[in-house]
């Protein structure tokens, strides 16, 4: 036998809360922290897995972790000072012991499954986002508005995150469709873009917080480009609920070739029980064009459909989101009635030397 094959040792991260150890677990080699957790069943808090949202930082007590992005662009220096970390960059050296917020435990997985799933439809929605509708081996639980990880064994391996369009039921889903834009140069979205039905997929899931709150205000939805994908969703199970608050969805896109959905969105409106308004926004439709809805981006249009009261759901390009968050909160919504997914990606990566 050869001596010099070496395989690594898996090392080991112990969970803390207020001094206890709560849960042991190994992370292989090459293995950031938060796949190792959502590997083996932790529900550990996380939403862009590319260092670009602070959801999965955490309090790096004993070890040392190699990160692969630079976390000072995400943490506040008092907490760089008192050691926390992004689980979802930070691949360890050496055993670890990390702290967890009380709200962070690891408790019982709240539904996330890894399941095997084929594609069974691939159609383009515009000339850069596409439709991909696959058929998983069982029903999956989820709420509108959540998210899953899917990657492609032997094709692209590593998981990305999508957020689901069609809305669950309560017996759970196995036909589930996800809308993909192309991001250029990117692996997971240019496969899409030619999928053919047939093709494996495995799917984790169903994670985030993204979903339709409880309560009688009015709904204020703002997507961008694929951000339409889990707000159709959650407006389309609120109609399956007979959901009748009052509803303003503004859908921002480029120019009328990168609207979609307007079918089912004109059968959102037409069967809503209550007031549903439906703009859509070009940033970018030629002047000459005798488009006769809104020009300019969503932010330019929000005073005059938002209400202080409104509960705001926003997905899709980070700077739209920011953007949109920011003229909320200056208009008078309160920060804890705005919900949003930003889609991020790799390229908001900024790397470690
Ligand atoms: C919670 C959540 C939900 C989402 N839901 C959706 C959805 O429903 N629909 C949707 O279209 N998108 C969604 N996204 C965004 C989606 O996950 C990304 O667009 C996706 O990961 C891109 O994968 P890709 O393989 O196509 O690109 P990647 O291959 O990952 O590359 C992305 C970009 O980063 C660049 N890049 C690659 N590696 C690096 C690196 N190491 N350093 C710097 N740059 C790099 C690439 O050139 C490319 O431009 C969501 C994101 C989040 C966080
Ligand atoms: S999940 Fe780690 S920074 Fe967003």
């Amino acid at each position: 036998m050869f001596g010099f094959f070496k395989t690594a040792k898996p090392r080991r991260i112990q969970f803390e809360s207020d001094g206890q150890a709560h849960q042991t677990i190994e992370v292989s080699d090459k293995e950031t922290i938060l796949s190792a957790a959502l590997r083996q069943g932790i529900p550990f808090p996380h939403s862009c897995r590319v260092g670009g949202c602070a959801t999965c930082k955490c309090q790096l007590r004993e070890g040392k972790v190699k990160e692969l992005t630079e976390s000072a662009y995400v943490l506040s220096e008092q907490e760089l000072d008192q050691g926390y970390i992004l689980a979802c960059q930070s691949v360890p050296r050496t055993d670890l012991t990390i702290r967890l917020e009380q709200a962070q435990v690891p408790g019982p997985s709240p539904g996330a499954q890894t399941l095997c799933g084929r594609v069974t439809d691939q159609r383009r929605l515009t000339h850069d986002i596409s439709a991909l509708r696959l058929r998983l081996e069982q029903p999956l639980r989820y709420a509108a508005g959540q998210y899953a990880l899917l990657s492609v064994p032997g094709i692209v391996d590593e998981a990305r995150s999508y957020s689901f369009a069609t809305p669950s039921t309560r017996s759970g889903r196995s036909d589930v469709e996800f809308f993909i834009r192309q991001v250029p140069g990117g692996a997971m979205s240019g496969w899409a873009q030619g999928a053919t039905p047939g093709t494996p997929i495995s799917l984790q899931g169903p994670f985030g917080d993204f979903y339709l709150r409880e309560g009688q205000q009015p709904i204020l939805c703002i997507a961008g480009g694929s951000g339409l994908a889990p707000l159709k969703a959650l407006l389309e199970d609120a109609l399956q609920q007979h959901n009748s608050r009052p509803v303003v969805l503004l859908f921002g896109a480029r120019t009328q070739a990168d609207l979609y959905c307007l079918e089912e969105l004109a059968h959102l409106q037409q069967h809503w029980a209550g007031d549903f308004t439906f703009v859509p926004v070009l940033s970018e439709e030629p002047s000459s064009s005798p488009w006769g809805g809104q020009r300019g981006l969503v932010t330019d249009v929000l005073a005059q459909h938002t209400r202080p009261n409104a509960q705001a759901y926003l997905c899709g390009p980070p700077a739209m989101v920011d953007a949109a968050e920011a003229q909320l909160q200056a208009l008078g919504v309160p920060a804890e009635q705005i919900f949003s997914d930003k889609f991020l990606d790799k390229s908001s990566l900024v790397h470690s030397a």
